[in-house]
């Protein structure tokens, strides 16, 4: 078991990726706390993972709001006395709405989840990493963090953020015995299409261009095996760097 003994925090856990990592890192011997603005879907992956002989609890956190996330770390530590992996993976998508078009109110819900919410976690977890002298942070980012037209700009911007965010925490705390780690996936079939409820014709055709490129798309549980190898110590040597997962569409 490569997470034995091993506390970990997965925001939006209740679906999809975050779901699958929760599954695999319970399965790896981590008590895992599925944490998601909707708390009985996280309590059912709870019960599935202890119908399966592992630990978790389920904790209600929207990521975009600090005393959430205050409350879910502190919980955590009073829970389990410790806390060793976070993952940041809650997100939504933009609607594919381009720049012409941006309203402040998209841009700030989507950074408000997709970027102020992992730095919040983050800032909140490093005084605990830095304790002890060991912590892990994954942060699933997407190909529309490294690429210019997966998304629509305010996702596009948010996860290229997200990016940089990784970086510049991996680096800075790296003599602390902390890394911080991004998976940027290509299409995965989850159920994110339910955030995109009016996409934009012009931003979505745009973002569409290059899909044909794309050779296929992926299971949840293709990334939570990246995720597994960025928290565990198989990828001690590995830090401040974004990992794609995305069959090689991003290759092209
Ligand atoms: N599916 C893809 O093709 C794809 C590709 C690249 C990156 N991503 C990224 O992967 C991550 C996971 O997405 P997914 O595809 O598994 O989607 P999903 O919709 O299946 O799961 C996301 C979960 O996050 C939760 N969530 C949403 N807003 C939240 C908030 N404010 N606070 C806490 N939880 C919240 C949702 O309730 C949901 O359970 C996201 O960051 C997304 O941007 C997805």
């Amino acid at each position: 078991m490569r997470l034995s003994g091993k506390v970990a925090i997965i925001t939006g856990a209740a679906s999809g990726m975050g779901k699958a990592i929760a599954e695999l890192f319970a399965a790896e011997g981590a008590k895992v706390v599925v944490s998601d603005l909707r708390v009985e879907a996280a309590q059912t992956v709870v019960t599935e993972i202890e119908s399966k002989g592992g630990t978790g609890i389920a904790i209600a956190a929207n990521v975009a709001k600090e005393e959430d996330v205050q409350q879910l770390v502190d919980t955590t530590v009073k829970q389990f006395g410790i806390l060793d992996i976070l993952v940041n993976n809650a997100g939504i998508m933009d609607n594919f709405v381009p720049a012409a078009e941006l309203t402040d109110e998209l841009w700030e819900r989507i950074f408000a989840i997709n970027t102020t919410g992992p730095m919040r976690t983050t800032r909140k977890v490093l005084p605990i990493f830095m304790e002890k002298k060991k912590g892990v942070i994954v942060n699933i980012a997407s190909a529309g963090g490294l690429q210019g037209s997966r998304a629509g700009a305010a996702y596009t911007a948010s996860k290229h953020a997200v990016v940089g965010f990784t970086k510049n925490v991996g680096f800075q705390y790296a003599t602390l015995g902390i890394r911080c780690n991004a998976i940027a996936p290509g299409g995965v079939n989850t159920n994110i299409g339910t955030t995109i409820n009016s996409p934009n014709p012009f931003g979505m055709e745009r973002a569409m261009a290059g899909m044909n490129l794309n050779p296929r798309s992926g299971d949840p549980e293709e990334i939570a095996k990246v995720a597994l190898f960025l928290a565990s110590d198989d990828s001690s040597f590995v830090n401040g760097t974004v990992v794609a997962a995305d069959a090689g569409w991003m290759a092209y």
